[in-house]
């Protein structure tokens, strides 16, 4: 028997941050949209817990229990008194270390895969606590479609979207981890006053009307800067998605994958040529979102 779950990559429309709390992560109104680049976690019984990963980036990939997949078996199992006695295998689309949630997405999709195939029973909420636990963005990769994070990411609200939106992505040459980009920051915030984050309501508007002119002049990433601060040529990339038309150019996530909003697909074909040929970026994808969270797309007995 085999279980395959598929999930998305998600792009930040508004990622604002406040200030550093006690416990080291930030409060965000984090507001997430999922994007139509897939991984796909398949889990298989095994005689213990083995992670594989194929695709373009899998040499990046760990393998070990640090992997969220491995986690989120662990996880699991521990919860529901069995061993996590599988094989994870990862069909890996996202880029790694890209600010898209390519490790999130798996451990969301390990989650569904293993909790199909193990029949726990486990209800939506305790997947989504479990998630939780993995990691800030990881309960978004469940759910999918576009949605409100608060807290640190975790607390999720779904939002309504009324229409596709097209992206341009540009992968950079080398990855950024997420915790040296909160670092930088928090130096880049010293001595500043953080206000409390808030979602912005002419984005949210933006989102439901499905109106990408009102969603581009709403996009805000508070991380862009310290991305930037650590990785300055992205801002030749930002520069070459913007004079190829692009509605909105800005950091995804924690970066270092830039996003470019596109009118509709014609426009995001022309803005994704012109980044190929532009010299800034290691590869170029178009996708469109919103997309669904985690589902699992075949099962073989
Ligand atoms: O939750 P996750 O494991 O994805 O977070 C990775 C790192 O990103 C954290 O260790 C922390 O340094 C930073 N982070 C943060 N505030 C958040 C989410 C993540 O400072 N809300």
């Amino acid at each position: 028997m085999s279980v395959t779950v598929r999930v998305p990559a998600k792009v930040n429309v508004q990622l604002a941050v406040g200030a550093a709390r006690a416990d080291g992560f930030h409060d965000l109104a984090n507001v997430f949209l999922a994007v139509g680049l897939y991984d796909e976690v398949t889990v298989t019984p095994a005689d213990g817990l083995r992670v594989t990963c194929a695709g373009p980036d899998a040499g990046q990939v760990p393998l070990d229990r640090t992997n969220l997949a491995a986690r989120a078996a662990i996880a699991l199992a521990e919860r529901y008194g069995r061993t996590p006695d599988v094989h994870l295998h990862i069909a890996k689309d996202i880029p790694v270390a890209g600010g898209m949630a390519g490790g999130s997405a798996d451990g969301a999709g390990a989650l569904l895969a293993c909790d199909a195939l193990w029949g726990t029973g486990a209800t939506r909420d305790e997947l989504l606590e479990i998630c939780a636990g993995l990691g800030s963005d990881v309960p978004f990769s469940l759910v999918g479609g576009a949605a409100l994070g608060t807290g640190r990411g975790e607390k999720l609200t779904a939002l309504e979207v009324g229409g596709t939106f097209h992206w341009v992505f540009a992968m950079a040459e080398r990855g950024l981890s997420t915790p040296s980009v909160f670092r930088e920051f928090d130096r880049l915030a010293e001595g500043r006053d953080i206000p409390g984050p808030v979602a912005s309501q002419p984005l949210l508007d933006a989102l439901a009307e499905g109106d990408p002119d009102a969603l581009a002049a709403g996009v805000s990433n508070d991380l862009q800067a310290a991305a930037l601060s650590l990785f300055p040529e992205l801002a030749d990339a930002l520069a070459a998605g913007r004079a190829a038309g692009a509605l909105a150019a800005l950091v995804s996530g924690s970066g270092p994958t830039t996003a470019f909003l596109a009118r509709d697909t014609a426009a995001a074909a022309e803005i994704a040529q012109a980044l190929r040929t532009s010299g800034t970026c290691r590869s170029v994808r178009v996708a469109s979102g919103p997309a669904p969270g985690a589902t699992v797309v075949g099962d073989r007995p």
